[in-house]
């Protein structure tokens, strides 16, 4: 009998197989035992039938505890009122092997528990239906992501993770001791080294886990989250917008294709995701604060006033990047930011230095920034300058320099955050829940 994953079950109607899993649930009706078997792909309905086992088999069933694991074998059924991912078949169990009998004290029922007692038992609670359909989509859209890439002649350069000094500002550095070298930092970022491999390699990626000590508590954040790193040779602002759009198309069309079942359980509206086509609107900064300010202006209630404070020269915070994305059904480019607000490696606006060639992509539905991304300064001594007026080490920068010595061409890229895309792509509140194991500046465990 065929070995089978519970998502291919549609194949097998009218077939004996074998599914290998853990006890979901157990719902006992006399003669009838139904089984919620989960086999990391699927959960599936097993039914055992008094007469069809052994007294003693069947008995042991009857008691069986959440989480024991089994491998159980019969026939494929088609059942409409059959519960499960994807739904609408069953097993009917003629034989069943008991491989781990799970004690009964098992923490995660399958009642709903507080945050903080799910996430302390993290371990456990991602064998939990929303849970695993959450995580299926993150392994989704990070292949899709890959795929796209792939296909369209990026090469993924793995970048280092310990780190000489900070690119993303000073403030959410994590540091250590490195031996007899003094400080490393970890990564916030792999730009700066997918900037020195595009001279070499053309387009480039890097996706690795990137690390912020953000004292930020939101709904938003991670200390420890995976970044996409796509970085272009001869690719201006306009250019980077279309990669961003199309790859960002990619991602939600596959997932739609192949985590139907699990946005389903999710509650999850997929028209939504269906309106994600590009081209996506664009809005300079300026046009954006203008709308801001005029907001903040005529908002009465004094509450939401204060949360919509603004005025030019300020990054968006969330309140103000949910204002922005109600104007659309689609993901929208703010590009042109205030320099003061950015990263130092940005390419100033030509004519106007107060400027940058910087661009963030904004999820609607209120999801916010998903990718951050810039035209990079390509000139030597502009950078230098810029350097030094931020009061970074320059000679942790001597080989970043160099790349602007040696053939320096425009350049481009942008960060993608895993966690906020399948946030927004599952419809979840936070995206604590979009990793296995969340790290945020209360949580280290498990
Ligand atoms: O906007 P950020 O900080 O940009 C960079 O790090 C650039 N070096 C990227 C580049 O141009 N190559 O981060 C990029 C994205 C954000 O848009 C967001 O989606 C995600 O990374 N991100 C976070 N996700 C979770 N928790 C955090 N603390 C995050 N900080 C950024
Ligand atoms: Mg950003």
């Amino acid at each position: 009998m065929p070995i089978i994953r519970v998502d291919q079950i549609s194949q097998y109607e009218g077939q004996e197989v074998t599914v290998q899993g853990w006890v979901y649930n157990r719902t006992d009706k006399g003669k009838l035992v139904f089984l919620l078997v989960r086999d990391g792909t699927g959960f599936i309905q097993c039914v055992a039938f008094k007469g069809d086992l052994d007294e003693a088999v069947f008995d042991q069933l009857v008691r069986l505890p959440q989480e024991s694991s089994v491998i159980i074998s019969g026939p494929v059924r088609a059942d409409k009122r059959a519960p499960g991912i994807p739904g609408g078949y069953e097993v009917g169990v003629k034989q069943i092997q008991i491989a781990q009998t799970a004690d009964i004290d098992y923490p995660m029922s399958l009642k709903d528990h507080g945050v903080d007692f799910a996430l302390d038992n993290r371990h456990l609670w991602i064998r939990m239906q929303s849970q695993w359909a959450i995580l299926r989509v993150r392994a989704t859209v990070m292949a899709a992501t890959r795929e796209w890439l792939d296909t369209n002649g990026y090469v993924e350069m793995s970048t280092p993770i310990l780190t000489p000094a900070a690119a993303e500002g000073t403030s959410t550095l994590f540091e250590t001791e490195y031996f007899d070298e003094g400080k490393a930092y970890l990564a916030q970022t792999g730009q700066l080294y997918s900037e020195a491999t595009i001279f070499a390699f053309g387009k480039v990626y890097c996706y690795g886990p990137t690390f912020r000590a953000e004292k930020s508590k939101t709904r938003r954040h991670l200390t420890e989250f995976w970044m996409l790193e796509p970085e272009i040779a001869f690719c201006d602002l306009d250019q980077l917008m279309e990669i961003e759009e199309q790859m960002i198309q990619h991602i939600a069309q596959r997932v739609i294709r192949d985590r139907a079942a699990e946005l389903k359980f999710l509650g999850r509206d997929i028209s939504k995701l269906e309106n994600i086509k590009a081209p996506f609107p664009r809005m300079s900064y300026d046009d954006a604060a203008t709308y801001l300010l005029d907001l903040y202006q005529k908002e009465t209630d004094p509450e939401k006033k204060e949360l919509l404070k603004f005025e030019w020269g300020m990054d968006f915070g969330a309140p103000h990047e949910t204002e922005l994305t109600k104007l659309h059904d689609q993901p929208l480019f703010v590009y042109g930011y205030p320099s003061a607000v950015k990263a130092f490696y940005m390419e100033p606006w030509p004519g106007r230095p107060e400027v940058c060639k910087s661009v963030d992509l904004l999820a609607p539905e209120g999801y916010g920034e998903i990718c951050g991304g810039s035209e990079r300064m390509s000139d030597h001594d502009a950078l230098l300058a810029r350097i030094h007026k931020e009061g970074l080490p320059e000679s942790a920068f001597k080989w970043y320099l160099e790349l602007r010595k040696y053939g320096s061409v425009p350049h481009s890229g942008f960060g993608m955050g895993t966690e906020r895309v399948t946030a927004w792509m599952c419809g979840i509140e936070h995206i604590r829940e979009a990793i296995a194991f969340p790290r945020t500046i209360k949580r280290v465990y498990p």
